[in-house]
């Protein structure tokens, strides 16, 4: 279905098409500073100059999500951009979405990177990839309420990225290793800024070091293409302990995912969706057989996705 309202803005000149990656957030241990690409699902964006001023946004699936730029993902970021190109009017943007909003795989980073990409193609590749996440973050905020990148980087950049600092930015590109995919979307809808309003405000010293044990540890294991310090590390004191309430079926997919052979895994971003990390394709294939299972069983609908870690972040298919 698409939005009713017709598009009286005119494009001018070429339209980029882009693929737009969803994005696991968190990665278990690090809240907020560490997220990954994966290669499906993705959804497609396109973007086109016009004379007519600010952001037009047509909808092209059965989301129905608001086209008022300053409420939607995808125009906030744009208009963001807008603000540091005085010379450009304005931009129509066609979106298709095939990420689930509110599924915990980054569906809002990816209609706000996907954006801003495909805009910066189309007028000459002007922004840095730093830039372009500033103006991303501008999406998220609308989303959730507050600026994280932990969704938006790894879209961008690809790979897994380490955000050192929100404010000034500092990204920390990672290039993993070989690592395979299974996600679980239980059919039930956890709203980002719901997930994060439950969060308690302190922390334990105890957790802390735990938990900054587990974030170096997963770090220096995806640099050293150590699968089982990975797996090890793949543990969160302060925040699943929280959120997984959240989700139906949660320490039944933890606990027999691993004993199918996943190296570990938890709450993609803030739920419900959840990922496992295999080392071969055949663990994955366990996996996902092993959630299949434990939804069938609990009588929940679901989505499972098989897939890997995407490296290139988003990719131009159409360059006009
Ligand atoms: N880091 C964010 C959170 C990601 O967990 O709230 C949301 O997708």
């Amino acid at each position: 279905m698409s939005n009713q309202k017709e598009i009286t803005a005119k494009p001018i000149g070429k339209k980029v098409t882009v693929s737009s990656p969803a994005t696991v957030a968190n990665m278990v241990c690090g809240f907020d500073i560490l997220g990954f690409a994966v290669n499906a699902p993705s959804d497609v964006l396109s973007v086109s100059q016009t004379n007519e001023p600010g952001i037009h946004i047509f909808n092209e699936d059965e989301y129905d999500l608001p086209t008022d730029p300053e409420k939607n993902v995808s125009g906030a970021a744009l208009l963001a951009l807008l603000d540091k190109a005085p010379d450009v009017k304005g931009l129509i943007l066609t979106s298709k979405k095939q990420i689930k909003p509110g599924s915990g795989i980054g569906s809002s980073a990816a209609s706000a990177a996907g954006a801003v990409v495909a805009a910066n193609e189309l007028l000459g590749k002007r922004f840095s990839n730093e830039d372009l996440v500033q103006f991303a973050m501008f999406g998220e905020k609308v989303a959730s309420g507050v600026k994280h990148a932990d969704n938006i980087a790894p879209a961008i950049y690809g790979g897994v990225t380490l955000i050192r600092s929100i404010f000034p930015l500092d990204i920390v590109p990672i290039k993993p290793p070989e690592l395979f995919v299974t996600i679980v979307h239980p059919q039930i809808e956890v709203r980002t800024s719901d997930a994060r309003q439950i969060l308690k405000h302190t922390v334990l010293l105890k957790d802390a070091i735990k938990q900054w044990g587990n974030i170096a540890g997963l770090v220096a294991g995806l640099l050293k293409h150590d699968y089982d310090l990975i797996g090890r590390s793949l543990e969160d004191v302060i925040i699943e302990p929280v959120r997984s309430i959240l989700i139906p079926g949660f320490n039944d997919v933890k606990r027999l995912c691993k004993e199918a052979g996943a190296l570990g895994g938890g709450i993609s971003g803030s739920g419900p969706s959840i990922f496992m990390l295999s080392k071969t394709q055949q663990d994955a294939e366990a996996v996902e057989e092993v959630m299949k299972d434990i939804y069938n069983k609990i009588g929940l609908d679901y989505h499972t996705y098989l897939t890997t870690i995407n490296n290139e972040g988003v990719k131009v298919i159409d360059n006009g």
